[in-house]
């Protein structure tokens, strides 16, 4: 057994766990903390510093942290959920400081991405793999021969200069109170889209709504493959726990 933590940082909530980085396993208890409203860099370390301290009272190990922005050397550089401070932000440097020692950063669909990859429904795949996240927001994560092309952001292309991702996330599912039929309208319409740019071999769905992937999944007209997420809720702090190793 070979232990990391992972913390994955998301809209509505963060979670953390030490995770078996050797087979993706979480070992122990999961925490969960509701995202701080405003989601402002103070604010979230103090939570990452919370559910580090529940974590691990005493043990050192590695720790990797996905977070939903641009990520370009320890840097965010975007902020679509979170607040922002968030844009431009040394992040990882806050991280270190607030936790005192050095720490993995990524994005959370990256992250997500890499456990899947890794552990989940990508093991066996060596071509052109994109991972979608359905939650708060549409992440993505694309992989050529096993390696990830890094910070995609491709939840937000556009269709008609609208943004796609507060459009067909499974938020807008809950926000705008759709039907199955509507929101995989626009998801279809959604991945449409993505898949005449990238034409990826392997579609995986993720995000907590793939728990649902039976009712959404095969209505979807596609040309590449698409299979759920296996780590599901998961795959973020599994992830970022690989990143950390
Ligand atoms: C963010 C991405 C993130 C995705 C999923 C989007 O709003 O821009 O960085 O991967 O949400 O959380």
């Amino acid at each position: 057994m070979e232990l990391a933590l992972g913390v994955d940082i998301g809209g509505t909530g963060i979670k953390g766990a030490l995770v078996d980085v050797t087979n993706g396993t979480i070992s122990g208890e999961k925490h969960y903390l509701p995202t701080p409203q405003p989601p402002t860099p103070t604010a979230i370390a103090q939570s990452v510093r919370e559910l580090h301290t529940r974590t691990l009272p005493s043990k050192d190990v590695p720790i990797g942290i996905a977070i939903p922005a641009v990520v370009h050397r320890g840097r965010t550089r975007t902020a679509a959920n979170i607040d922002p401070e968030w844009i431009d932000f040394a992040a990882q440097d806050l991280f270190e400081e607030a936790l005192g020692q050095p720490v993995a950063l990524l994005n959370d669909a990256d992250a997500a991405g890499l456990a899947e990859m890794r552990f989940g429904a990508g093991r066996e795949e060596h071509g052109s793999v994109s991972i979608i996240t359905l939650g708060t927001g549409i992440g993505s994560a694309i992989f050529i021969k096993g390696e990830l092309l890094p910070s995609t952001e491709l939840g937000h292309l556009t269709i008609d200069g609208m943004d796609c991702c507060p459009w067909a996330s499974a938020a807008a599912f809950h926000r705008d109170g759709l039907s199955w039929a509507q929101w995989i309208s626009r998801l279809q319409e959604y991945l449409s889209y993505y898949e005449s740019l990238i034409w990826p071999e392997l579609f995986i769905i993720g995000g907590a709504i793939s728990e649902d992937a039976d009712r959404f999944l095969p209505l979807l007209q596609l040309e590449a493959r698409v299979t759920p997420a296996q780590l599901r809720g998961d795959a973020g702090i599994v992830g970022a726990a690989l990143a950390a190793c």
